[in-house]
Parts: C-alpha cells; sequence; structure tokens
C-alpha cells in the first residue's frame, strides 16, 4: 500500500499533458531571432545587439505605434540573451551583466509595464544553438527562475539535445505547469527532429511547436515553408487547434528581401495555416506598408477566427502551364472561408486565374460573395458554377473572404 502512494506520487505529475488555457488562437508578438540574430556586440553596434535596450525600444513601439492593440502581445527574446555561465552560487540562469545591467527580470517588469508580455528562449539539451547554457539537468530551477521574472513564454529549442530530449520537452512543459503562472510552451522540435517531428507529443505538451527548418532573409525560404505546409504530409494542419499551433517561424515582412507581394503572401498564407504571427523586424524603422500590412484588421481576424481550424491546400498545379495552388480556411460563423490563390510562377507575366466557386471548394448552392483583404475589392455574387476570374502576378497572393449568399439575398435579386 505505502509503496503504491510512493509509486503514484512519483509518476503524477508526469501523466497529465499541458493544459494551460494559453494560445486559444494561434499567438502573437515579435521575436529577436531573425532579424537581430546573436549580435552581441553592443561595443561597436550598441543600437542592434540583443541587450537590455533592444526590448525596451521595441516594447516602446509595440505599444505606442499599434502593434499591441492589433494582437501582437508577446515580445520575445531568442537566443544570446544569457551569461556564457549560470551563477556559481545558485546554479541560476543569468542574463548578461553587461548587456542586460539591471538583470532580466527589470526588462521584464519594463515590457510588462507597456501592457506586453514577456517570451524567453532556452534549450532542450546542454547548450543553445549559440553555445549559451541549456537547460538540460536543470529544468525545475528553470521553469522556477522564469515564473519568479514573470516570463510569460517560452520558447524550448533543440540544440545539442542528448538522447532523452523527448522527455526533457515533456518535463519542461510539467515544471511550467508546477510554477503555477500561465506560460505560453512553443517546442522547437523539428531543430532535432527534422521531419520526424512527434505530433503526439507537440500537441500534448506544447502550445506551439517548429515543425520545419528555419526562415531566412530570402523568399527562397519562404516557399519551402509554404511548399511544406502546402503538401501538409503528416496532416500536421489537421492536429493543430485552440492550445495548439504548428509554428511556421517567424514573419520577415519588414526586412530586407521580399517584394511587397510577396510580403503579402507570406502574411496571408500563415493566416490561413493558422501558424503564429511573430513579427521579426525592427520596428524603429519600418516602412509604411510594410507597417499596414502586419496590422490589416481583415487579415488578422482570419488569422484569430476562433472556429481555429487551420487552412489547408486544396489543389495545386505544378506543370508546364503555370505553377498556381489554392487555400481554403474555414471560418466562423459557419459556411464562410478563407480564400488564398497563390501564384508560384517565377515568369514575368501575370498568371490568368479562371477558377468556379465549387473549384475554390465553395459549395453553397446559394453562391457567394467574395472581398479581397489587401485591395478591399469586392467579387461576385457567383453561383457555385460561375467563375472568379483574376490576373495574379508572380509569387503574389489573391486572399478573400468569402461569404455565402443568404436566402433573403436570393430573393431580393
Ligand atoms: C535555432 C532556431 C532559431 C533560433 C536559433 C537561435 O536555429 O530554430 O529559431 O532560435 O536556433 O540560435
Amino acid at each position: 500500500m505505502m509503496w503504491s502512494v510512493v509509486i503514484l506520487c512519483v509518476l503524477l505529475p508526469f501523466t497529465s499533458g499541458l493544459d494551460n488555457g494559453l494560445a486559444r488562437t494561434p499567438p502573437m508578438g515579435w521575436m529577436s531571432w531573425e532579424r537581430f540574430r546573436c549580435n552581441v556586440d553592443c561595443k561597436n553596434d550598441p543600437d542592434n545587439c540583443i541587450s537590455a535596450k533592444l526590448l525596451m525600444q521595441m516594447a516602446d513601439r509595440m505599444a505606442a505605434d499599434g502593434y499591441l492593440d492589433a494582437g501582437y502581445e508577446y515580445l520575445s527574446v531568442d537566443d544570446c540573451w544569457m551569461a556564457k555561465e549560470r551563477s556559481h552560487l545558485m546554479g541560476t540562469l543569468v542574463a548578461d551583466p553587461e548587456r542586460f545591467p539591471n538583470g532580466m527580470k527589470a526588462v521584464i517588469d519594463y515590457v510588462h509595464s507597456r501592457g506586453l508580455k514577456f517570451g524567453i528562449y532556452g534549450s532542450v539539451g546542454n547548450k543553445t544553438c549559440k553555445g549559451y547554457p541549456g537547460n538540460k539537468y536543470h529544468m525545475e530551477r528553470d521553469a522556477a527562475t522564469y515564473a519568479e521574472w514573470g516570463v510569460d513564454m517560452l520558447k524550448l529549442d533543440c540544440c545539442n539535445p542528448g538522447p532523452n530530449f523527448v522527455t526533457g520537452f515533456e518535463q519542461m512543459g510539467l515544471y511550467l505547469n508546477k510554477t503555477g503562472r500561465p506560460i505560453l510552451y512553443g517546442c522547437s522540435l523539428a531543430i532535432c527532429m527534422g521531419p520526424k517531428v512527434d505530433y503526439n507529443l507537440a500537441k500534448k505538451y506544447c502550445n506551439m511547436w517548429r515543425n520545419y527548418e528555419d526562415v531566412e532573409d530570402s523568399w527562397k525560404y519562404v516557399f519551402n515553408i509554404i511548399e511544406f505546409y502546402g503538401k501538409n504530409d503528416k496532416k500536421f494542419l489537421e492536429i493543430a487547434g485552440p492550445g495548439g499551433w504548428n509554428d511556421a517561424d517567424e514573419l520577415i515582412v519588414g526586412d530586407f528581401s521580399l517584394s511587397a507581394g510577396q510580403q503579402q503572401t507570406q502574411m496571408g498564407l500563415w493566416a490561413i495555416m493558422a501558424t503564429p504571427l511573430f513579427m521579426s523586424v525592427d520596428l524603429r524603422n519600418i516602412d509604411e506598408s510594410a507597417k499596414q500590412l502586419l496590422l490589416n484588421k481583415k487579415l488578422l481576424a482570419i488569422h484569430q477566427d476562433p472556429l481555429g481550424i487551420a487552412g489547408k491546400r486544396i489543389w495545386n498545379i505544378d506543370g508546364y502551364t503555370g505553377r498556381l495552388e489554392s487555400w481554403l480556411r474555414p471560418l466562423s460563423p459557419e459556411g464562410r472561408y478563407a480564400v488564398g490563390i497563390f501564384n508560384k510562377n517565377v515568369g514575368g507575366l501575370l498568371q490568368m486565374v479562371n477558377r468556379t466557386m465549387s473549384q475554390l471548394g465553395l459549395t453553397d448552392e446559394n453562391g457567394y460573395t467574395m472581398k479581397e483583404v489587401f485591395t478591399g475589392i469586392s467579387y461576385g455574387p457567383y453561383k457555385s458554377s460561375d467563375s472568379l476570374v483574376i490576373l495574379l502576378p508572380p509569387s503574389n497572393l489573391f486572399l478573400a473572404v468569402a461569404t455565402p449568399v443568404t436566402e433573403k439575398e436570393l430573393i431580393v435579386s
């Protein structure tokens, strides 16, 4: 009897999954990695190095320039925030003392005072990807430190993982829960599991999980991620839902390499795929069109739709006559959809799209009206056999919300 009680007590903390009530819709925020990388050279580049100053300036911009109001609530520091060693006395994690002269808690308090939530970064292995202290062997202590500092999100990476990293991801989830503080938990599973990401583990323990390679500031990377999500080989888009989301990695909207159309394509498809929207851009210096795209209310409403069903690619032509694909995401109230048509061609021609409603997956007998998200242009009403005819530039996305025509509207017309 005694023994069974002991065994139960030992097993209990590891038998329930992560259930923290967070991420009912895909998370939104800002993350330092893609744009600011591991720049620790505050001496020569004081405005762009990973430091208290950078994070506080971003917090100011997020709060003052409308990003927070639009839903971007997490400000998340990535790799390279730490000192190279844990504290000698307690073995706890410490922020680099030169770049964070008042410690991390002071920065987090500042971020909170701006109405934002704070995200931090660790690794399930004994080192982060850039060689800073990892969480392995210290999971419980580190979860407690995060909670004490007021951390609201953890991105747990998977560099230098060692053999038991799967257990590490589970354990960190449970220790975060144990702190009693709601901490959004992002698991970078693909970084060590590659295409073998364990989606059961992901859904059970994490609020979001990376399932593909890192995005970089180049269209090629964005395109490959879209292809991976389009193929959806392991049916991971069906696994996503309130509480747990596939993470296609950061937005590079407003950075250096995407055309205006490509930026719309990334934003639009990220919204359809219901993948987190983490900007990684210098908000102190962003051009107006990128800013307006990040703040596009119609697009963000698709992303945050309360049904929480991720959209999918419904057809894909990779042929001789053109490369085109179409996406569909069910929206609330029932019957509405987000429709994405993506011209994947690289040749300069405008691609003719000529598709009936039913070919786009829209089958309501009363037909549909459509409103394009980037231009505000209205289309229809169309019966299900009527065609949408548009010309689409290369790497551009047509993104529209399709609403079924009501009986009343039918009678009037
Ligand atoms: C990995 C992650 C990136 C970033 C870096 C930091 O590559 O996938 O998102 O966190 O590590 O070193």
